[in-house]
């Protein structure tokens, strides 16, 4: 128990509060012009675009299908499907704002299929973003923050792309304060933040770690797996754990091969139930 506690303090004295000055509009700085562009079928990864450019006075603009999907998730499903098997990336409509003019462009999208949506695919391939500083944000159902951040790389490959920041659909209300976080640690606000110890060597998991994995994703259709690692740190509201983990085979469809091993990001608030973060496969 000495020891568990000794462990948690050096966890927590290596969770600092830094403070940063605004990039966007220190006077050592020039004005940075900030556009938020997004595309959003079901208005999640709007209520971010929103959320960012509010935050730093941004423009914003939507990015609009000619002819858009219809919303029903099986029925995009299958379109999706349907142009990705004919090679077609599908028409959107033009963006009104000058790219020309901006410094900085945040791209917001839904991860579809691993990756940002078609209608991001279909913008990236109109545009040249080199020189820019690209902020790449998204919302998805496990994760893909990081494949989609990759893709971006490759498709704009003279663009500074940073990491992004990406929110599973079901921690939205999340959103403000992680927004507040990302945007401080990269410089577009002002004001202190946390910035978290990297995380200690993997372990093998005991009961407890295993139970916390199985709460957290039990109840997620797309996650079949046992968790075989963890690490383990402090983190504001409680502890994050970050587990490797291996797809189980699945009983009900045994034609769907594992997929393998994937990283499984965990946080237990204090006095809340384990909730899954994101899935890195
Ligand atoms: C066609 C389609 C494919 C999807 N593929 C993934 C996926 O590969 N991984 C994932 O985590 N979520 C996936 N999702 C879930 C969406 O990323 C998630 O619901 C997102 O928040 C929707 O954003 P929006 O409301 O801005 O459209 C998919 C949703 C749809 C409709």
């Amino acid at each position: 128990m000495k020891i568990l506690k000794s462990m948690l303090l050096i966890a927590t004295a290596m969770m600092v509060v830094v403070s940063c000055e605004s990039k966007k509009d220190s006077p050592t700085n020039k004005i940075q012009k900030i556009l938020a562009l997004y595309y959003s079928q079901t208005s999640n990864t709007k209520t971010v675009a929103q959320e960012i450019a509010t935050r730093l006075h941004a423009d914003i603009e939507e990015i609009t299908m000619v002819n858009p999907y219809n919303g029903d998730f099986q029925n995009t499903i299958e379109r999706c499907i349907q142009e990705r098997e004919q090679g077609i990336i599908p028409e959107i409509q033009p963006v009104v704002s000058d790219i020309a003019n901006y410094d900085v462009i945040f791209i917001g999208y839904p991860i579809w299929f691993g990756t940002y949506a078609p209608p991001i695919a279909a913008f990236l391939d109109k545009v040249d973003l080199s020189g820019k500083k690209i902020v790449p944000f998204c919302t998805f159902g496990s994760g893909g923050l990081e494949s989609s951040v990759k893709n971006l790389i490759e498709q704009q490959p003279h663009a500074e792309v940073l990491s992004g920041y990406g929110i599973r659909a079901a921690r939205l209300d999340e959103a403000p304060n992680e927004i507040d976080q990302f945007l401080k640690a990269n410089g577009f606000l002002e004001g202190e933040y946390v910035q978290l110890a990297d995380f200690p060597e993997q372990h093998p998991v005991n009961k407890d770690e295993a139970d916390i994995f199985d709460s957290a994703v039990g109840n997620y259709p797309m996650i079949h797996a046992t968790a075989k690692t963890v690490a383990v740190r402090t983190i504001p509201e409680g502890m994050e754990y970050l587990f490797t983990a291996i797809d189980l085979p699945r009983e009900n469809d045994p034609k769907l091969p594992p997929t393998g091993e994937m990283q499984v990001y965990v946080t237990v608030a204090n006095g809340k139930a384990p909730v899954f973060t994101k899935v890195i496969r």
